[in-house]
């Protein structure tokens, strides 16, 4: 099995705040660190991974931002990529009164899946860097790009939309480009799939559901599975029946008391969950909730040492 770095895409998806963006950055900082030209793309307006890394965002999506020297980050806007290409049919619309017109809501009507497939075509572009007949080599072009996909259900969307999509051509260069965005997800040697999760009903819920969709849809498995904001198991048995012994007279005592067995039970809990995924036969990879008011770089940098760790690319894994 081709080794998940050492592919050309890697899709990161999840339930909603579970942790896409930030394993996305951390596996970005450690594709670079191991020498990959790496990008990250975000889908939407907006980028977040520059700011996690203290640097400003540009005022525009699809600008790419260079972060390091072997990382940068831009992102996929879906309504602007359809609005690009239906401009570059031939309109002197500008894509900004495109975007506001009845014509591009009626085309979103239209044509299912065409926005996310003209984004997937976009991110293709961006994986491709080998010679190809007709096209010269493009010599900045990246080693590696990591998908921080929207929550699952739009992620989905995203990877099943070459079938989705029959609308808007079936011949032509978008016609062939859909048949290329599916050869690339559904290749184990050039795609991976990564879902974060956490350890709580819903998202464990939500993971197994995306499991099964990949199956159907691509015939695809699960890379790996992030058990994101894993929280640590302070207490043993015994430590506990030492802890509820411990006299509770004091107010202090007992707020203390209450604190510790909290956190164990929500530590049990979230274990019982985990547990779950890892019943499925799932490559299941803890990060630990880091306890620090915003992450930064340094933060991101260690969830990407964990990451390394756990994919097993260094000996002490
Ligand atoms: N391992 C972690 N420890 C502590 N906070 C985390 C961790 N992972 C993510 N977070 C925080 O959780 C919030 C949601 O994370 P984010 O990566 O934006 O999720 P998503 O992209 O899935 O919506 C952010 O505030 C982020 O800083
Ligand atoms: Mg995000």
């Amino acid at each position: 099995m081709t080794p998940l770095l050492q592919r050309k895409l890697i899709v990161v998806t999840g339930k909603g705040g579970v942790g896409k963006t930030t394993i996305s950055g951390a596996l970005g900082l450690l594709a670079a660190r191991r020498g990959l030209r790496t990008l990250v793309v975000e889908v939407g307006e907006r980028q977040h991974i520059p700011a996690l890394l203290d640097i400003p965002e540009p005022s525009q999506a699809g600008i790419e931002v260079s972060l390091s020297d072997s990382l940068s980050s831009m992102s996929i806007d879906p309504d602007r990529a359809l609005a690009d290409w239906l401009r570059a049919l031939g309109g002197r619309v500008s894509s900004r009164v495109l975007l506001s017109s009845a014509t591009f809501q009626y085309f979103v009507a239209a044509a299912p899946g065409a926005r996310e497939v003209l984004s997937m075509v976009k991110v293709l572009e961006l994986t491709e860097n080998e010679d190809k007949p007709g096209r010269k080599r493009n010599r900045d072009a990246y080693d590696l790009v990591i998908l921080d996909a929207p929550a699952t259900g739009h992620a989905l969307a995203l990877l099943s939309s070459p079938r989705t999509f029959t609308g808007l051509a079936r011949v032509g260069p978008i016609a062939a480009q859909t048949r290329l965005v599916s050869d690339l997800l559904e290749d184990p040697e050039r795609s991976g799939y990564v879902a974060v999760a956490q350890g709580s009903e819903m998202a464990v819920a939500e993971t197994l559901e995306l499991r099964d969709r990949l199956r159907e849809e691509l015939d695809r498995e699960l890379d790996v599975v992030i058990a994101n904001g894993a929280l640590p198991r302070r207490f043993d048995e015994h430590e506990l029946s030492k802890v509820a012994k411990l006299g509770a007279e004091h107010p202090a005592t007992r707020s203390a008391i209450a604190a510790a067995n909290a956190v164990h039970v929500r530590a049990r809990m979230q274990n019982n969950q985990i547990a779950r995924l890892r019943r499925q036969q799932l490559h299941v990879l803890r990060v630990p909730f880091l306890f620090m008011p915003g992450l930064d770089a340094t933060a991101l940098q260690s969830i990407a040492s964990r990451l390394e760790r756990g994919l097993g690319l260094t000996e002490s894994a």
